[in-house]
């Protein structure tokens, strides 16, 4: 069944971490937002909405971001949100084509075949370097920062559009790497030594205090534990900044989830399909052109049910 609009009672369409991917008909959600009409908010403690205040509530590419528990608490804050009759719609990786994929790239190498090994290479990346990382980015941007990639077409049939934002991502610190980067360190040594401000010398003061405080509070942990924090806290930052995989889902687990959560039928679909009205207009699944955003993803819808 679809849901239904009306111009007296058009629909509340909710797209949670948006990230840059969003539409001015919904009201979009994030904790770093990318435009003036995204609300701010950690998801983490909750969807700033009302009970059974949307029509539709979506997410894509978050969900793997949360801890296993995390993931359930999420959904079923998602059916809070959701009034009877209304629609999640779900985007993930899938971990299950991961699987396989991997699984038939690893047979390729073994026996041989020409360049295989370089997509079995990128697969062991999407299913571990993106959990383990412990630095922004991790193996997978130096793979995409490469001079030249070996496999540039599987990677983007796997990452899609993506592949060409990360890569300019990756390739613009290299590119950086003269002239430009010089000027710009140099700018930042300027500002951090407060060469910039000669007579704001409270600033400079207040910046050596902050940056001295933080030193001194790791240094005396570093002390009383008797092991250098100051790795542990990097690290313990970075993997709770939110870029981590935590989870990952197939659509048995994820399907499984929803129910848990709550939801009732949970279908799995193709980027265009869904109960949404209008919904490959808004492009977010759905780019412009009618390709895929995230070829790698699983998607799947389910229902608040009349009666819950
Ligand atoms: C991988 S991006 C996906 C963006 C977009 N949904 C898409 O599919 O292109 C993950 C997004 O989730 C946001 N995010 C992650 N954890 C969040 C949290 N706890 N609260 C709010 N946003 C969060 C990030 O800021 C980021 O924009």
């Amino acid at each position: 069944m679809r849901i239904k609009a009306s111009p007296k009672r058009p629909l509340t369409l909710v797209n949670l971490g948006c990230g840059s991917r969003f539409h001015h008909d919904w009201v979009n959600i994030d904790q770093y937002p990318s435009g003036d009409s995204v609300i701010v908010h950690d998801l983490r403690k909750g969807i700033p909405l009302r009970d059974q205040s949307c029509d539709v509530v979506y997410h894509s590419s978050i969900l793997e971001h949360f801890e296993q528990d995390s993931a359930l608490i999420f959904l079923k804050e998602c059916f809070r949100v959701l009034k009877p009759d209304g629609v999640i719609r779900v985007a993930v990786p899938d971990l299950e084509r991961m699987c396989r994929l991997y699984l038939r790239k690893l047979g390729d190498s073994i026996n041989g075949e020409t360049n295989a090994e370089f997509d079995y290479d990128w697969m062991m990346l999407e299913l571990y370097d993106q959990s383990v990382r412990e630095k922004s980015g991790g193996a997978m941007g130096e793979y995409l920062g490469q001079e030249v990639i070996p496999n540039l077409d599987f990677v983007k049939a796997r990452i899609g559009d993506e592949a060409r934002a990360i890569i300019e991502f990756a390739r613009s610190g290299r590119a950086d790497s003269g002239d430009q980067r010089r000027k710009r360190y140099s700018l930042v040594r300027r500002f951090v030594s407060g060469m910039l401000h000669p007579r704001m010398t409270f600033l400079r003061f207040w910046k050596r205090s902050l940056v001295g405080a933080v030193t001194t509070t790791e240094s005396i942990l570093t002390l009383l534990t008797g092991e250098d924090v100051h790795p542990i806290l990097r690290i313990g930052r970075f993997r709770m900044s939110g870029e981590v995989h935590k989870w990952m889902y197939d659509r048995f687990s994820l399907a499984r989830l929803l129910v848990q959560a709550g939801f009732k039928n949970p279908v799995r679909l193709n980027e265009g399909e869904s109960r949404i009205p209008k919904w490959s207009s808004y492009c977010l699944d759905v780019l412009p052109d009618g390709t895929t955003a995230k070829p790698d993803s699983l998607y799947m819808e389910a229902t608040r049910a009349s009666n819950s």
